[in-house]
Order: C-alpha cells, then structure tokens, then sequence
C-alpha cells in the first residue's frame, strides 16, 4: 500500500529539500537586536488585527441606526466582545506605534538606499494604509467624536483642489453624511485596506528575500564569529518571543484600560472639543496652524517627498560632500512631529 506521505507528494509535487533552503535565508546577526527586527511586529499585529477584526465583524452592524447598538452589545453583552474589541483597539495602537518606529530604523541606518527604493515606496503605501485603517475603524463606531472626526477628515479631503469635492463624496457616499456612508467606511475598513495590505506586505517581504536586508558591521562585534544564522529555526525563535511578549502586553492593556464607548454621535449637536486620534495630532495641529488650502497641499507635498527620499536623499549625495544630511533631516522631522504632536495633545483646541 501506498504511504500516506507518498500519495501526498504524488499529487502536491513540492520538495522538502527546496523547501528547508527556501527557509534558510542566512541572516545578519545584527537582526537579533530587537529594533533591527522592528517590522515583524506590524506584521504579527496586522495577523492580531485581522483575527480580532473578523469576530467583531459577527456583530457589528455597519448603518447609523444600528452601528452604536451594535458595538455596546459587543462591549456589554456578547461573550469576551468586551475583551476582543479592546485587543482590537490596542492592536491599532500599537501597530500603528511599530510602523512608525520601524520606518525610523530604516530611515537612519540607511537602509531605503540602492537597491532597496522601491521597497521604501512599498514600505510608504504601508504605511498610508495603516494610518487610513485607524481613521476609518475610529470612524465605525458612531460616537460623538468618530462622527465629527469623520466629518472633519471629510472635509479635508474636500478642500484639496480640484478632485477634493469627488474624494468627499466618494468617501461618505454623497454629499454631506448619510445613511450609506458607514457601510462605505466599513467595506473600506474590512475588506478593501487589508486585502490591498496583505498584497503589499507579500511584495515587502519579497523584495526583502530577494536582496537580503542590509549589511551593518558594528565595532563591538566579534570578528571571528560567523556573521550570520539562520532563518528558521532561529530568526523564527526571536520573532516568536517577540509576539508572545506582545500578546501579553495587549491581553495586559485590554484588561488594565479596555475600549470605552463615548455617547452616541448626535448630528445636530457639534461638540466642542473634536479631536481626532493620536496619531493624526500632528496632522490636526498642522492644519490649524496654516490656512485650509495651504496646509492640505502642504501636507501632500510632505508626503510626496517622504515617498521619493530615497531619490532624493540619492542626489544629495551624488552632489554634495554631505553623505549622511538625512540624519539630520531625520532628526528636525522627529522633533517637528513630536513637538505638533504633544502640543496638540496639551491643549483644548
Ligand atoms: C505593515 C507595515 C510593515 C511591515 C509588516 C513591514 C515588514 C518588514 C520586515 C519584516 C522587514 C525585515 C527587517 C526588519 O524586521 O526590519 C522589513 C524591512 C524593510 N522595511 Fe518594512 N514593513 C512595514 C512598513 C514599512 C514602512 C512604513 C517602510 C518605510 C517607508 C518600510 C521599509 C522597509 C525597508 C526599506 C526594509 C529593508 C530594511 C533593510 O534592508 O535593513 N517598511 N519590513
């Protein structure tokens, strides 16, 4: 009789040899500090997020007349919804907290520079759709603030020239906000943005395979040890000690300060502090400071040249002695971004 094994191979012809080299991409040691291994944790949360996000999507009930209902039932009443959708919102956090830290360590070691461009362009979608999944899932929960955060961010869109107008209406589903307008947002939220993510990541980690990540030596290395180990089962280890350790910080999180429900969203009532969430206080604060028009394309501006800086910072240093001023444009930008952002955080308005 034919070995279960056997009949397997018969039919999904794959090799086990070609597999085990596929998992044995040598890695540099420098990967075993954990901020160099930085982008395993969006991943292992995006995975969080997905899973928490599909049980939540059992109950919620995406129309302005059950949205609210929907997720205090998930709060109060279903079976650890409370616990699930409090991951969930800590999830958000926190990936959102990895991306950017990630994108720092690549940013000041370098490592967006030739061959890895595209890769960094890659990198900014992520990063863009990360943000656009946190605006959108605040949006769903119809409190008070989610729907005047989903008015304002509406707006916005809505003063850029020219296409500003379609991108509101596309985004809330006509006009103004309107009884079609969460069940656009939660199509954008569940099942547009993850799938275009899921996508990009299997690019990102890729074009990472493909190249290697990049080398660094450092001072206190010791030269007569290899300087790389292997994939699995080893880099697998750290990025599993990395995700326990983050399970419990998010189980720890969601217990200590679970996900709270604000009043419900009154549309006739504007309240008088609207606040969007953390991570687009710098933004808020920005667009405060500068005149409505000047600070959305301000802001585009921002954006499109943190999507070329590897091009940029490339001709920079074909041009000038300067081969590391990204370092210190790095370092203006973080203090820019932190200092917008506790402002905002500081004040009422
Ligand atoms: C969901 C978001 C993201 C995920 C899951 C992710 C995942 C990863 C992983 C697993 C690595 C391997 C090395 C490491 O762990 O650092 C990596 C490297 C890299 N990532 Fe990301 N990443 C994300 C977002 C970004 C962003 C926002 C940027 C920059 C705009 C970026 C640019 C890069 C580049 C250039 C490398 C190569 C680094 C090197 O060669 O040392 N990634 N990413």
């Amino acid at each position: 009789m034919i070995s279960p094994i056997a009949w397997l191979k018969e039919r999904i012809p794959v090799d086990g040899d070609q597999l085990a080299e596929l998992s044995n991409e040598p890695v540099p040691n420098h990967l075993k500090r954990w901020w160099f291994a930085l982008g395993g944790t969006p991943a292992y949360l995006f995975v969080v997020q997905i899973v928490t996000g599909i049980l939540l999507a059992f109950y919620y009930e995406p129309s302005p007349r059950t949205a609210y209902g929907s997720v205090k039932y998930i709060t109060d009443t279903a079976a650890y919804g409370w616990y699930f959708r409090s991951v969930h919102k800590w999830g958000a956090t926190l990936m959102i907290a990895a991306v950017i830290l990630h994108q720092m360590r690549v940013f000041f070691t370098g490592a967006y520079r030739k061959p890895r461009e595209i890769n960094w362009m890659i990198g900014m979608c992520l990063l863009v759709c990360t943000l656009m999944a946190g605006f959108t899932g605040y949006s769903l929960v119809y409190e008070q603030l989610s729907y005047w955060g989903t008015t304002v961010g509406a707006n916005i869109g809505g003063s850029v020239p020219l296409i500003g107008p379609f991108m509101r209406e596309m985004m809330l589903g006509g006009e103004a906000y309107n009884e079609r307008t969460l069940s656009r947002l939660f199509i954008v939220h569940a099942a547009i943005l993850p799938t275009l993510m899921v996508g990009l990541i299997v690019v990102h980690i890729a074009l990472i395979r493909l190249q290697g990540v990049t080398e660094f030596q450092f001072k206190d290395e010791d030269q007569t040890k290899p300087r790389h180990f292997p994939f699995f089962p080893d880099h697998l280890y750290t990025e599993l000690s990395i995700g326990l350790v983050l399970m419990i910080l998010l189980s720890a999180l969601a217990t200590i300060l679970p996900a709270t429900l604000g009043p419900r969203a009154d549309p006739l009532s504007t309240p008088e502090v609207i606040k969007p969430e953390w991570f687009f206080y710098v933004s808020f604060r920005w667009l405060k400071l500068f005149s409505g028009t000047f600070a959305v394309l301000s802001t585009g501006f921002i954006a499109f040249t943190m999507f070329i800086w590897p091009f940029i910072d490339g001709w920079i240093r074909r041009k000038s002695k300067y081969q590391e001023a990204s370092v210190a444009v790095g370092i203006v930008a973080v203090l820019v971004i932190i200092g917008l952002t506790v402002w905002e955080a500081a004040v009422a308005h």
